[in-house]
């Protein structure tokens, strides 16, 4: 796939299957710390039970490649960020930034938040320098915080408030 525009949309009921199929990825599983595999009725299930929850797809030249996620926290005017490029052949093209940058767009621009917090593996190098490039900033870490295969990970928490945000030039 040529690299296209990357635009957010809204989530449909059509997309659980394929975000089904990312999400029992072992690398996914990993990421997100997910013990199980899931199936589509368990994820529209979980989907119509959250609250203060926005989740948008990502899609470039029409195809769903990814999604985007919100838990807003409306009291503090905060939430936690998610965010994955699906398709792990178009990982490292720039889609990522460029929907991080689409995403951070809604929560400051439309949304009117204060400060956006995620979690990362300590591992997961990708997705670190992705946040730091976008103006994230490495608040701490919780030390053994993850319990996988039998090993506890450390995840760092980062954090971006509305006067550190940048808009980048491809947003
Ligand atoms: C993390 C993720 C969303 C990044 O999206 P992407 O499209 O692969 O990343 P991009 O091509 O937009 O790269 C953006 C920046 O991230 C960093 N980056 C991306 N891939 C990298 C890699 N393999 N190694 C080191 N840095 C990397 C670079 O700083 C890059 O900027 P640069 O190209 O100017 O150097 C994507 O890799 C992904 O979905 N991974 C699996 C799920 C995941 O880890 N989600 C985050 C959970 S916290």
């Amino acid at each position: 796939m040529k690299n296209g525009e990357v635009c957010l949309r809204s989530y449909l009921v059509s997309d659980d299957e394929r975000t089904v199929a990312w999400l029992n990825d072992p690398e996914m599983k990993n990421t997100f710390g997910l013990t199980y595999q899931i199936d589509v009725s368990m994820h529209r299930k979980w989907l119509d039970a959250q609250c203060d929850f926005l989740i948008k797809a990502i899609e470039v030249n029409g195809q769903h490649i990814g999604n985007a996620i919100l838990r807003l926290t409306p009291r503090h005017k905060s939430a936690l960020l998610e965010i994955y490029i699906g398709e792990a052949s178009l990982r490292g093209r720039g889609m990522g930034f460029r929907a991080l940058g689409l995403l951070l767009k809604v929560a400051f621009k439309e949304l009117k938040l204060h400060r956006v917090k995620l979690f990362t593996r300590i591992d997961n190098i990708a997705a670190q320098k992705m946040y730091e490039k976008a103006g994230f900033v490495l608040e701490g870490c919780e030390r053994q915080a993850i319990y996988q295969d039998g090993v506890f990970v450390d995840q760092n928490i980062w954090g971006l408030l509305f006067d550190e945000w940048v808009v980048s030039e491809d947003v």
